[in-house]
C-alpha cells in the first residue's frame, strides 16, 4: 500500500513543469550596523595600560593589558586582517552570538527564542570622578535593542582598574540573561600560572596554582550565602612563568565584589590567549530583564605588576585601605571576644570576669559572641534561639546594657555577635513567619548547623534583618562592635515572595543584603562591623564595602593561621584580618603551640583574644601583657603599611611578612619557624625588602629580654637589611620572633 502511495507521487512530481518544481527564492534581510573610524580606547594609569580597538566593523577587541605602553596610538597601524581572526579576535566583552563560539560574558535569550547578540561599538566617553578616572563604553546590538555599557574606573596612583557592566534591555519585551559577566579581559602571554584559594571550615583560603592548558579552568561558588568558604572570588595570575614568584615578574590579581554565587572562567584559546571572564555565576539564575530594565553587575578589581605577587598585592591592597574596605586603614580595637574561652556557657559573673581581665591586660573592646538570646526557645547550644532576638533573662538578667556600661567604666569598647539571616526551626520566629524562610514547595527545608535561612529576596525580611542590628544597637548605649555571622549555605533554594520567578533568587538575596547594609552605614557609619561566616566564608570586596574586618577563619590555631594568613594577605589587606590567641590544646586541631608563637602570629593581624584569661599563669599573664602593649606601639603599620611577604610557608620551614610605612621611616617584621630548621647562621631567610635602601634603621626585637638575632639594637643600612642577611635564629618549630625597625 504504502510503495504505491510513493510511485504515484514519484509520477506526478516528474509530470509537473520544471517552473512549479523550483524552490521558493531564499530572502533574508540583514539589519544594517552603522559604520564607525576605527579607534583606540586607552585605560591608563601610573604604570599600566589597558588598549582596546575599535574595528571598522564596530567589533571591540581587547589588545593588552599590562605595563603601560606610552603611544597607544601605534596600535592603528596593525594590519586590519589580524582584526578579523575567526571573525572574533579578542572581544573586549564576548557574546553568544554572531562568529563568536567561545566562552561568553553574556548570553541572553530573546522573546522569540533565539541566542545570538552581536555587540557593537556606539561610543566613549570619559570623565573625571572622585578618585579615578572612568571610561564608559558603550555597545548595542542593532536587531535586539540590547545595549551594553563597559565601565572602567583606572586607580590611577594604585594601579588598579574596576571594572563592571551594565546590561539595557532595549527591546520591547522582557529578555532572560543567561550569562552576565561584570568584565571580560584578555591577556596574551607565553604560559600562565592561575593561583586561587580554595578551603572549608577552619581552613578557608588556601593556595593552589597550577599551568593553565588549552582548555577552560573555571572556579566558581554555588553555596548561595557563605559564599567563600571553599572558593575565594579572587586570583593571581603570573604571566609567561611556572612559578608564583614574590617579587618579580609580572602577575595580574582579580577580585570580584559579590558575596554571593559566582564564576570565573580561564579560556586558553587556539591562539595560546586566555579570556578570563567573571562574574556572578549563572547557576540556576537565568534572569528575566524587562524592557527598559538595565541589570549593573558587580565591580571587578584588577591590577598589574611587574614586581611579583608582591608588587599586585600591594597595589591591591592600597585601593582596598583607601576606597573599598569600610574604614580601611583605620586601627580597629584590640579585643577579647566570648567564643572560645566560654561558649554559650556563661553569666553575668562570668562576663564581668573576663571583661575586666581584658581591661587589665590592656585590650580595648570586649565582645559578647553568640548565646546571649532567647528565652522561650534559650539559645544554650546551636539549636535554637536563632530568630528571637531579645535577651536572654536567665543567663543575663541585668541585661546587655548592664554590661556593656560594666566594660564601658573599664575603658573598653563593647561589640555583640549576631547571626540576622537565619532562623533555628526552634524559635518563635520559625512559626510565626514560615513562609520567611528559603524553601521549595513540597520538598524538605534542609538543615545546616541545626538552621534555616531566612529569604533576603523579601523586602520584607529586610526589613525584619535590618531591624535586628537596629534593635541589638538600641540594646545598650554606644555598642561599639557588631560581629555578623553568617553560619550555613543555602541548599534546596526557593523564595515563597518570588513565586514563579525563582530565576531571581540568588541575585536578589546579595542585592537583599547590601540593600540592609547600606541602611546600616547610612545609620550607623561608626559602627564597627565584622562580617563573619563560619569564620572566612563572606571574605571579598563586596561585602568589605559595608565591614571593617572578616572573621579570617574559626581555624585560631597558629601554625594553620600561618598559611591561611599568608594566602589571605595575598588579595586582602592585613587590616581587615582578624586574628586572635586561643588556649592550648587549640579547639580545632588540638595543636600545641608557645603562647608566644600565638601573639607573633595574631599580631600581624587585627590582634584579639579568644580564651578564659583567668587560666593564665602569671607567666602568662606577663607575655600576654607585654605583646599587647607592643602591639599597640606599631599596629598603624600593620593596619596601613605596605606589606612584604618575606618567606612563604607553602614553601619551606619559614614565614615571614612586613609592613612598611608608605613613607618608609618604619616597619614591623614577623618571622615563624613553622618545622624544625638548623640552617646556620649565614643563611638569607629574611631579605628585608621594601625598606630604603639607603636609609639606616635600628632593629629592635619586641616582647624578649634576648633577642635571637645578633643584630638587634643597632642600626643598618636598608640595603644590608635586604642584600646581607637578616637571620634570626629560629630553629625550633614554632619559634618567631617580631622586629620593629625604625630609620634613623
Ligand atoms: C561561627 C563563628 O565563626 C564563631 O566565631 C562563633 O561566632 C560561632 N559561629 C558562634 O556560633
Amino acid at each position: 500500500m504504502k510503495k504505491t502511495l510513493l510511485l504515484a507521487v514519484a509520477v506526478l512530481l516528474v509530470a509537473m513543469p520544471s517552473e512549479a518544481r523550483k524552490k521558493p527564492k531564499f530572502t533574508h534581510e540583514t539589519v544594517a550596523v552603522p559604520a564607525v573610524e576605527r579607534e583606540i580606547i586607552s585605560v591608563e594609569t601610573a604604570s599600566t595600560s589597558l588598549n582596546l580597538l575599535v574595528t571598522e566593523k564596530g567589533e571591540l577587541q581587547t589588545l593588552h593589558y599590562g605595563a603601560k605602553i606610552e603611544d597607544p596610538g601605534a596600535w592603528l597601524q596593525l594590519d586590519g586582517s589580524s582584526e578579523d581572526y575567526n571573525g572574533c579576535r579578542s572581544l573586549t566583552y564576548p557574546a553568544t552570538g554572531g562568529r563568536f563560539i567561545s566562552e561568553p560574558a553574556l548570553h541572553v535569550k530573546y522573546p522569540d527564542g533565539s541566542h545570538n547578540t552581536e555587540l557593537y561599538f556606539t561610543g566613549v566617553k570619559k570623565s573625571a570622578q572622585d578618585g579615578f578616572e572612568r571610561t564608559e563604553i558603550g555597545l548595542k546590538d542593532y536587531v535586539t535593542g540590547l545595549e551594553v555599557k563597559l565601565l572602567y574606573d583606572a586607580y590611577v596612583k594604585e594601579d588598579v582598574i574596576e571594572m563592571h557592566s551594565e546590561i539595557l534591555n532595549g527591546g520591547k519585551k522582557a529578555v532572560e540573561l543567561l550569562n552576565y559577566a561584570s568584565a571580560s579581559l584578555y591577556v596574551d602571554a607565553p604560559e600562565y600560572l592561575l593561583t586561587h584559594f580554595y578551603g572549608a571550615w577552619a581552613k578557608e583560603m588556601l593556595m593552589e596554582s597550577e599551568v593553565l592548558g588549552h582548555d577552560t579552568k573555571v572556579i566558581e561558588s554555588r553555596r548561595g550565602v557563605q559564599a567563600t568558604q571553599g572558593n575565594n572570588p579572587s586570583f593571581l595570575l603570573s604571566l609567561g612563568t611556572k612559578e608564583l614568584r614574590e617579587n618579580d615578574g609580572e602577575v595580574i590579581a582579580g577580585a570580584l565584589e559579590w558575596s554571593g554565587n559566582f564564576r570565573m572562567s580561564f579560556e586558553k584559546d587556539d591562539a595560546h590567549r586566555l579570556n578570563i571572564i567573571t562574574g556572578i555565576s549563572p547557576y540556576a539564575s537565568a534572569y528575566p530583564l524587562e524592557a527598559g530594565a538595565t541589570f549593573v553587575t558587580p565591580g571587578m578589581v584588577y591590577t598589574y605588576s611587574a614586581e611579583g605577587a608582591g608588587g599586585a598585592s600591594r597595589n591591591l591592597h592600597r585601593w582596598a585601605r583607601k576606597y573599598c574596605v569600610y574604614g580601611g586603614g583605620a586601627v580597629n580595637p584590640t579585643l577579647l571576644n566570648s567564643w572560645e574561652g566560654a561558649y554559650f556557657n556563661f553569666t553575668t559573673p562570668v562576663l564581668l570576669g573576663m571583661i575586666d581581665d581584658a581591661a587589665s591586660m590592656g585590650l580595648e573592646m570586649f565582645v559578647l559572641d553568640d548565646g546571649w538570646f532567647g528565652n522561650d526557645f534559650p539559645r544554650n547550644g546551636d539549636n535554637a534561639g536563632l530568630g528571637d532576638w531579645e535577651v536572654n533573662t536567665s543567663k543575663l538578667p541585668e541585661g546587655i546594657e548592664y554590661l556593656a556600661s560594666y566594660a564601658h567604666s573599664k575603658g573598653l569598647k563593647f561589640g555583640i555577635w549576631i547571626e540576622p539571616e537565619m532562623v533555628n526551626p526552634a524559635s518563635n520566629l520559625a512559626h510565626e513567619h514560615p513562609e520567611w524562610v528559603v524553601q521549595s514547595p513540597g520538598r524538605e527545608i534542609y538543615q545546616g548547623r541545626n538552621q534555616w535561612v531566612l529569604d533576603l529576596s523579601n523586602p520584607a525580611v529586610e526589613d525584619f534583618v535590618f531591624g535586628i542590628f537596629d534593635r541589638t544597637m538600641q540594646l545598650a548605649p554606644g555598642i561599639d562592635y557588631i560581629k555578623w555571622d553568617c553560619n550555613r549555605v543555602i541548599q534546596s533554594f526557593g523564595s515563597p515572595y518570588l513565586g514563579t520567578q525563582q530565576d531571581r533568587f540568588y541575585v536578589e538575596y546579595v542585592e537583599g543584603l547590601y540593600n540592609v547594609m547600606r541602611r546600616i552605614r547610612e545609620k550607623y557609619p561608626r559602627v564597627i562591623v565584622q562580617c563573619c561566616s563560619s569564620g572566612g566564608g563572606r571574605v571579598d570586596y563586596g561585602a568589605l564595602r559595608y565591614c571593617n574586618e572578616v572573621w579570617t577563619s574559626d581555624n585560631t590555631d597558629a601554625r594553620t593561621r600561618a598559611f591561611i594568613q599568608y594566602s589571605m594577605n595575598l588579595i586582602y589587606p592585613a587590616c581587615v584580618m582578624a586574628s586572635h590567641v586561643s588556649t592550648v590544646p587549640n579547639h580545632q586541631t588540638s595543636n600545641v603551640t608557645p603562647l608566644k608563637f600565638r601573639f607573633d602570629m595574631a599580631c600581624s593581624g587585627r590582634l584579639g583574644m579568644e580564651l578564659q584569661p583567668k587560666y593564665f599563669s602569671p607567666e602568662d599573664r606577663a607575655l600576654a601583657d607585654r605583646c599587647i602593649t607592643s602591639y599597640k606601639k606599631y599596629r598603624d603599620l600593620v593596619f596601613a603599611g605596605d606589606a612584604y611577604r618575606l618567606a612563604s610557608p607553602y614553601d619551606g620551614s619559614y614565614y615571614g611578612v612586613m609592613y612598611v610605612s608608605e613613607d618608609k621611616s618604619r616597619a614591623v617584621v614577623f618571622t615563624y619557624c613553622l618545622e624544625f630548621e638548623p640552617r646556620t647562621v649565614g643563611s638569607k631567610a629574611f631579605r628585608l625588602i621594601g625598606l630604603d635602601p639607603s636609609r639606616s634603621y635600628k632593629v629592635m626585637e619586641q616582647n624578649v629580654d634576648r633577642s635571637c638575632w645578633w643584630g638587634s639594637g643597632k642600626v643598618f643600612s636598608g640595603s644590608f637589611l635586604a642584600e646581607g642577611g637578616f637571620n634570626p635564629v629560629l630553629p625550633q618549630i614554632y619559634s618567631s620572633a617580631v622586629f620593629v625597625l625604625e630609620a634613623q
